[in-house]
Protein backbone atom coordinates (compact mmCIF):
# COMPACT_ATOMS: atom_id res chain seq x y z
CA UNK A 1 0.00 0.00 0.00
CA UNK A 2 1.26 3.60 -0.51
CA UNK A 3 2.14 6.02 2.10
CA UNK A 4 2.12 9.85 1.43
CA UNK A 5 4.86 11.37 4.11
CA UNK A 6 4.16 15.29 4.32
CA UNK A 7 6.26 17.96 6.30
CA UNK A 8 4.38 20.28 8.22
CA UNK A 9 4.59 23.12 10.65
CA UNK A 10 3.10 22.16 14.01
CA UNK A 11 0.75 25.50 13.44
CA UNK A 12 -0.31 24.53 9.49
CA UNK A 13 -1.04 20.68 10.87
CA UNK A 14 -2.84 21.99 13.83
CA UNK A 15 -5.08 24.16 11.38
CA UNK A 16 -5.73 21.89 8.70
CA UNK A 17 -6.33 19.45 11.46
CA UNK A 18 -8.90 21.31 12.69
CA UNK A 19 -10.86 22.01 9.41
CA UNK A 20 -11.17 18.48 8.31
CA UNK A 21 -10.21 15.41 10.47
CA UNK A 22 -8.11 12.03 9.06
CA UNK A 23 -5.81 9.70 10.56
CA UNK A 24 -2.08 10.47 10.75
CA UNK A 25 1.13 8.51 11.52
CA UNK A 26 3.72 10.72 13.29
CA UNK A 27 6.92 9.72 11.71
CA UNK A 28 9.15 12.38 13.35
CA UNK A 29 10.23 15.66 13.90
CA UNK A 30 12.70 18.05 12.31
CA UNK A 31 13.53 21.55 13.15
CA UNK A 32 10.10 22.58 14.74
CA UNK A 33 8.37 20.83 12.20
CA UNK A 34 5.64 17.13 11.74
CA UNK A 35 6.92 14.38 9.62
CA UNK A 36 3.96 12.29 9.18
CA UNK A 37 2.56 9.84 6.72
CA UNK A 38 -1.52 9.12 5.45
CA UNK A 39 -2.89 6.41 3.41
CA UNK A 40 -4.98 8.96 0.74
CA UNK A 41 -3.29 11.95 -0.64
CA UNK A 42 -3.86 15.44 0.88
CA UNK A 43 -5.61 17.27 -1.56
CA UNK A 44 -3.94 20.42 -2.58
CA UNK A 45 -0.57 19.34 -0.65
CA UNK A 46 2.56 18.22 -2.48
CA UNK A 47 3.70 15.05 -0.52
CA UNK A 48 7.53 14.92 0.53
CA UNK A 49 7.58 11.48 -0.66
CA UNK A 50 5.26 8.69 -1.48
CA UNK A 51 6.62 4.91 -0.43
CA UNK A 52 5.16 1.47 -0.78
CA UNK A 53 4.91 0.17 2.99
CA UNK A 54 3.88 -3.44 3.53
CA UNK A 55 -0.24 -3.78 4.74
CA UNK A 56 -0.03 -4.86 8.17
CA UNK A 57 -2.90 -3.51 9.67
CA UNK A 58 -1.85 -3.72 12.97
CA UNK A 59 0.90 -1.66 13.04
CA UNK A 60 -0.44 0.63 10.63
CA UNK A 61 -3.26 1.11 13.02
CA UNK A 62 -1.31 1.25 16.35
CA UNK A 63 0.81 4.54 14.65
CA UNK A 64 -2.19 6.76 14.85
CA UNK A 65 -3.07 9.81 17.29
CA UNK A 66 -5.08 10.67 19.60
CA UNK A 67 -3.81 14.36 18.04
CA UNK A 68 -4.27 17.38 20.69
CA UNK A 69 -5.18 21.01 18.76
CA UNK A 70 -5.77 22.94 22.08
CA UNK A 71 -8.73 21.34 24.13
CA UNK A 72 -9.97 19.10 21.09
CA UNK A 73 -8.74 15.45 20.63
CA UNK A 74 -8.94 13.44 17.56
CA UNK A 75 -8.67 9.71 17.68
CA UNK A 76 -9.35 7.29 14.99
CA UNK A 77 -12.24 5.30 15.44
CA UNK A 78 -10.47 2.06 17.02
CA UNK A 79 -9.28 3.47 20.18
CA UNK A 80 -11.54 3.27 22.90
CA UNK A 81 -11.89 7.06 25.26
CA UNK A 82 -12.23 6.60 28.62
CA UNK A 83 -12.84 9.94 30.40
CA UNK A 84 -11.69 10.08 34.03
CA UNK A 85 -12.61 13.52 36.07
CA UNK A 86 -8.89 14.67 38.37
CA UNK A 87 -10.50 14.18 41.97
CA UNK A 88 -8.79 13.21 45.07
CA UNK A 89 -9.77 8.64 44.56
CA UNK A 90 -6.85 7.23 43.06
CA UNK A 91 -6.85 6.00 39.53
CA UNK A 92 -6.24 8.38 36.52
CA UNK A 93 -4.44 5.59 34.59
CA UNK A 94 -0.81 6.76 34.95
CA UNK A 95 0.20 4.11 37.61
CA UNK A 96 1.65 1.05 36.98
CA UNK A 97 -0.86 -0.86 39.66
CA UNK A 98 -4.04 0.44 37.31
CA UNK A 99 -2.34 0.38 33.89
CA UNK A 100 -1.56 -3.54 34.59
CA UNK A 101 -4.94 -3.89 36.07
CA UNK A 102 -6.49 -2.57 32.79
CA UNK A 103 -4.11 -4.78 30.80
CA UNK A 104 -5.38 -8.08 32.48
CA UNK A 105 -9.25 -6.95 32.49
CA UNK A 106 -9.08 -6.42 28.63
CA UNK A 107 -7.23 -9.83 28.74
CA UNK A 108 -10.08 -11.61 30.40
CA UNK A 109 -13.33 -9.99 30.69
CA UNK A 110 -15.70 -11.76 28.65
CA UNK A 111 -19.11 -10.16 27.23
CA UNK A 112 -22.09 -10.16 29.47
CA UNK A 113 -19.36 -11.21 32.41
CA UNK A 114 -20.52 -9.41 35.77
CA UNK A 115 -17.25 -8.09 37.47
CA UNK A 116 -16.71 -7.09 41.05
CA UNK A 117 -14.10 -4.06 41.37
CA UNK A 118 -12.85 -3.40 45.17
CA UNK A 119 -11.31 -0.41 45.86
CA UNK A 120 -12.81 1.18 42.77
CA UNK A 121 -10.98 4.67 43.78
CA UNK A 122 -11.69 6.80 40.79
CA UNK A 123 -14.11 4.02 39.24
CA UNK A 124 -11.37 3.14 36.51
CA UNK A 125 -11.69 -0.22 36.32
CA UNK A 126 -15.40 -0.55 36.77
CA UNK A 127 -15.66 2.32 34.10
CA UNK A 128 -13.54 0.19 31.58
CA UNK A 129 -15.43 -3.22 32.32
CA UNK A 130 -18.28 -1.45 31.51
CA UNK A 131 -17.02 -0.31 28.13
CA UNK A 132 -15.47 -3.23 26.97
CA UNK A 133 -19.09 -5.31 27.17
CA UNK A 134 -19.18 -6.60 30.81
CA UNK A 135 -23.04 -6.85 31.74
CA UNK A 136 -23.42 -5.85 35.86
CA UNK A 137 -20.87 -4.10 37.40
CA UNK A 138 -20.17 -3.09 41.14
CA UNK A 139 -17.54 -0.89 42.77
CA UNK A 140 -16.60 -1.16 46.02
CA UNK A 141 -14.51 0.84 48.53
CA UNK A 142 -14.03 2.09 51.92
CA UNK A 143 -14.04 5.69 51.30
CA UNK A 144 -17.02 7.71 50.84
CA UNK A 145 -15.29 10.36 48.57
CA UNK A 146 -14.29 7.02 46.26
CA UNK A 147 -17.74 5.99 45.94
CA UNK A 148 -18.95 9.22 44.88
CA UNK A 149 -16.16 9.81 42.36
CA UNK A 150 -16.80 6.57 40.78
CA UNK A 151 -20.11 7.13 40.31
CA UNK A 152 -19.30 10.65 38.86
CA UNK A 153 -17.24 8.93 36.02
CA UNK A 154 -19.81 6.24 35.61
CA UNK A 155 -22.17 8.83 34.61
CA UNK A 156 -19.26 10.73 32.69
CA UNK A 157 -18.97 7.75 30.65
CA UNK A 158 -22.50 7.43 30.32
CA UNK A 159 -22.18 3.90 31.43
CA UNK A 160 -23.97 1.87 34.51
CA UNK A 161 -22.14 1.18 37.14
CA UNK A 162 -23.22 0.05 40.71
CA UNK A 163 -20.95 2.08 43.28
CA UNK A 164 -21.37 1.10 47.03
CA UNK A 165 -18.95 1.81 50.31
CA UNK A 166 -18.31 -1.87 51.19
CA UNK A 167 -15.38 -4.10 52.48
CA UNK A 168 -15.53 -7.33 50.46
CA UNK A 169 -16.55 -9.28 54.07
CA UNK A 170 -19.82 -7.00 53.90
CA UNK A 171 -20.65 -8.76 50.28
CA UNK A 172 -22.90 -11.97 49.71
CA UNK A 173 -22.89 -11.88 45.48
CA UNK A 174 -20.67 -13.73 43.54
CA UNK A 175 -19.07 -12.41 39.84
CA UNK A 176 -17.73 -13.82 37.05
CA UNK A 177 -14.58 -11.76 37.11
CA UNK A 178 -12.92 -9.93 39.88
CA UNK A 179 -10.37 -6.92 39.97
CA UNK A 180 -8.57 -5.95 42.93
CA UNK A 181 -6.05 -3.40 42.79
CA UNK A 182 -5.10 -2.79 46.45
CA UNK A 183 -1.71 -3.50 48.69
CA UNK A 184 -0.07 -6.84 50.27
CA UNK A 185 -1.56 -5.76 53.86
CA UNK A 186 -4.86 -5.73 52.69
CA UNK A 187 -4.56 -8.63 50.80
CA UNK A 188 -3.29 -10.49 53.65
CA UNK A 189 -6.55 -9.48 55.49
CA UNK A 190 -9.13 -9.59 52.82
CA UNK A 191 -7.84 -12.39 50.65
CA UNK A 192 -10.18 -14.98 52.36
CA UNK A 193 -12.92 -13.41 51.52
CA UNK A 194 -12.20 -12.02 47.97
CA UNK A 195 -11.93 -16.06 47.22
CA UNK A 196 -15.99 -16.25 48.12
CA UNK A 197 -16.52 -13.06 45.70
CA UNK A 198 -15.72 -14.85 42.54
CA UNK A 199 -16.58 -17.29 40.08
CA UNK A 200 -14.32 -17.68 37.05
CA UNK A 201 -10.94 -15.69 37.73
CA UNK A 202 -9.81 -12.66 40.03
CA UNK A 203 -7.02 -9.96 38.90
CA UNK A 204 -4.66 -8.49 41.58
CA UNK A 205 -2.67 -6.01 41.81
CA UNK A 206 -1.18 -3.67 43.79
CA UNK A 207 2.23 -5.62 44.52
CA UNK A 208 5.48 -3.83 44.43
CA UNK A 209 8.48 -6.09 43.65
CA UNK A 210 9.57 -9.54 44.10
CA UNK A 211 9.37 -10.13 47.46
CA UNK A 212 5.98 -9.13 47.78
CA UNK A 213 5.24 -10.74 44.84
CA UNK A 214 6.45 -14.20 46.55
CA UNK A 215 3.91 -13.58 49.58
CA UNK A 216 0.93 -12.74 47.51
CA UNK A 217 2.17 -16.38 45.38
CA UNK A 218 2.17 -17.96 48.65
CA UNK A 219 -1.30 -16.58 49.95
CA UNK A 220 -3.42 -17.82 46.84
CA UNK A 221 -1.59 -20.86 47.21
CA UNK A 222 -3.42 -21.26 50.80
CA UNK A 223 -6.65 -20.13 49.68
CA UNK A 224 -6.22 -23.11 46.88
CA UNK A 225 -5.84 -19.97 44.07
CA UNK A 226 -3.60 -21.14 41.24
CA UNK A 227 -2.09 -18.01 39.86
CA UNK A 228 -1.85 -18.54 35.39
CA UNK A 229 -0.57 -15.20 34.63
CA UNK A 230 1.34 -12.70 36.12
CA UNK A 231 1.90 -9.07 34.57
CA UNK A 232 4.75 -6.70 35.08
CA UNK A 233 5.56 -2.85 34.50
CA UNK A 234 8.13 -1.20 36.76
CA UNK A 235 8.69 -3.75 38.94
CA UNK A 236 5.00 -3.78 39.85
CA UNK A 237 3.06 -6.83 39.43
CA UNK A 238 -0.23 -8.06 38.94
CA UNK A 239 -1.20 -11.60 38.84
CA UNK A 240 -4.29 -13.25 37.52
CA UNK A 241 -5.84 -16.03 39.53
CA UNK A 242 -8.33 -19.09 38.55
CA UNK A 243 -10.17 -20.96 41.31
CA UNK A 244 -9.04 -23.86 40.07
CA UNK A 245 -12.34 -25.14 38.88
CA UNK A 246 -11.95 -23.82 35.10
C1 LIG B 1 -4.74 1.73 44.68
S1 LIG B 1 -6.38 2.30 44.80
C2 LIG B 1 -7.06 1.58 43.32
C3 LIG B 1 -7.98 2.52 42.57
C4 LIG B 1 -8.42 2.01 41.20
N1 LIG B 1 -9.18 0.78 41.31
C5 LIG B 1 -7.25 1.80 40.26
O1 LIG B 1 -7.00 0.64 39.88
O2 LIG B 1 -6.57 2.78 39.88
C6 LIG B 1 -7.00 1.31 46.10
C7 LIG B 1 -8.38 1.67 46.62
O3 LIG B 1 -8.79 0.66 47.54
C8 LIG B 1 -9.52 1.21 48.60
N2 LIG B 1 -9.47 0.24 49.72
C9 LIG B 1 -8.48 0.06 50.62
N3 LIG B 1 -8.78 -0.97 51.45
C10 LIG B 1 -9.96 -1.47 51.02
C11 LIG B 1 -10.79 -2.56 51.46
N4 LIG B 1 -10.45 -3.33 52.47
N5 LIG B 1 -11.95 -2.80 50.81
C12 LIG B 1 -12.33 -2.00 49.77
N6 LIG B 1 -11.58 -0.96 49.30
C13 LIG B 1 -10.42 -0.71 49.93
C14 LIG B 1 -8.86 2.55 48.82
O4 LIG B 1 -9.73 3.46 49.48
C15 LIG B 1 -8.47 2.97 47.40
O5 LIG B 1 -9.49 3.78 46.83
Amino acid sequence: MRRYVYLMSEEELGSLLASRSFPLEVLGREKGKVIFGVYEPLKGYRPLRVEEVPEDWRSWREGFGPVEVEDLVIMPPWKLPVFIKPGTAFGTGLHPTTRLSLKALRESLRRGDSVLDVGTGSGILAVVAKLLGAGRVLGIDVCPDAVRECRENAELNRVEVECREAKPSQLKETFDLLVANLELSIFREELPFLKRLFRREAILSGIYGKEELEELLELCKQQDLEADRIYEEENWFAVRVGDGRT
